[in-house]
């Protein structure tokens, strides 16, 4: 794949990767990516579902932009709201789509396309635009971003869950028990996909993370832009993610690093 991006990156070319990556993903999504399930990560989701959730009316209606497998959407339909999940990649919407319960298809639409494309063409009213995991995904995702603050009207929300931020870990012990921790996560985790015959994708990510190459989303970047949109920013939590939920909870109980953030934002 390398020759495919020896060229510029383009808008297009970024696209076609997370188009490759995500198919090669598709329904073994989250068994590859046990830090989006682990009890620490679970513990945090909950937590913020529940506090988007007692802002909304029965039948508030959700837009989950790269939804991917449902992460996020699977929560909301559960809880009685109509979601939105739109996605890239064919592969992980048919993936989301088969694990719905029958019960709740009727308040799920699942749309494959490019974030950018459908909010330029799509004019419904959102109560909630959740972007969970796929901002660093995005060729321009300030674009994106603005592109859904403009359409957010008082009141609306904007959510932002489980971004990968840049690390910076300044204590030099710090820093070794801090790459320690994470040499035994990889480890174990490489350990238990051979063990599930789950192959392991992280060199495919490469080009799809594009954003990783500028040194991943930096949150205060983040805040600028919504505050120059007019949103108020009701709730960041910046955390360390691991593949184990043990792993987890010793990175911000003992180490305190970050590798990870939330957001919560609102319209006045
Ligand atoms: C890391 S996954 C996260 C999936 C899900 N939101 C979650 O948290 O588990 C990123 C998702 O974004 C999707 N994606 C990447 N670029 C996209 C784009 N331009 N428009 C829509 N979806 C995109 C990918 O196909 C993939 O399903």
């Amino acid at each position: 794949m390398e020759s495919a991006m020896a060229s510029p990156a383009t808008k297009e070319k970024v696209l076609e990767e997370n188009r490759r990556v995500h198919a090669l993903e598709n329904r073994l999504y989250l068994s590859r990516h046990p830090e989006q399930t682990n009890f620490f990560q679970r513990g945090i989701l909950e937590k913020m579902m529940a506090e988007v959730c007692t802002t909304l009316r029965p039948g508030s209606k959700i837009l989950d932009l790269g939804c991917g497998t449902g992460y996020l959407s699977l929560g909301f339909l559960s809880r009685g709201y109509h979601v939105t999940g739109l996605d890239l990649s064919r592969e992980m919407i048919q993936a989301f789509e088969e694990s719905i319960p029958a019960t709740l298809r009727p308040q799920a639409r699942l749309v494959v396309g490019d974030a950018e494309e459908f909010l330029s063409q799509n004019q419904d009213e959102y109560d909630v635009v959740v972007l969970s995991a796929i901002l660093h995904h995005l060729f321009d995702y300030e674009s994106v971003l603005r592109q859904i603050c403009v359409r957010l009207s008082s009141g609306k929300q904007l959510l932002v869950f489980f971004e990968p931020l840049k690390q910076e870990v300044h204590s030099p012990i710090k820093f070794v028990l801090h790459r320690a921790l994470s040499w035994l996560d990889e480890k174990l985790y490489r350990f238990e996909m051979k063990a599930k015959s789950i192959p392991v994708l992280d060199d495919e990510y490469h080009h799809s993370d594009y954003q990783r190459q500028f040194g991943g989303i930096d949150p205060n970047r983040i805040l600028e832009i919504l505050r120059e949109e007019g949103l108020e920013v009701l709730k960041i939590e910046k955390y360390c993610a691991r593949r184990y939920g043990l792993h987890a909870w010793l990175a911000n109980r003992v180490l305190g690093t970050q590798n990870t953030f939330n957001l919560f934002a609102t319209r006045p």
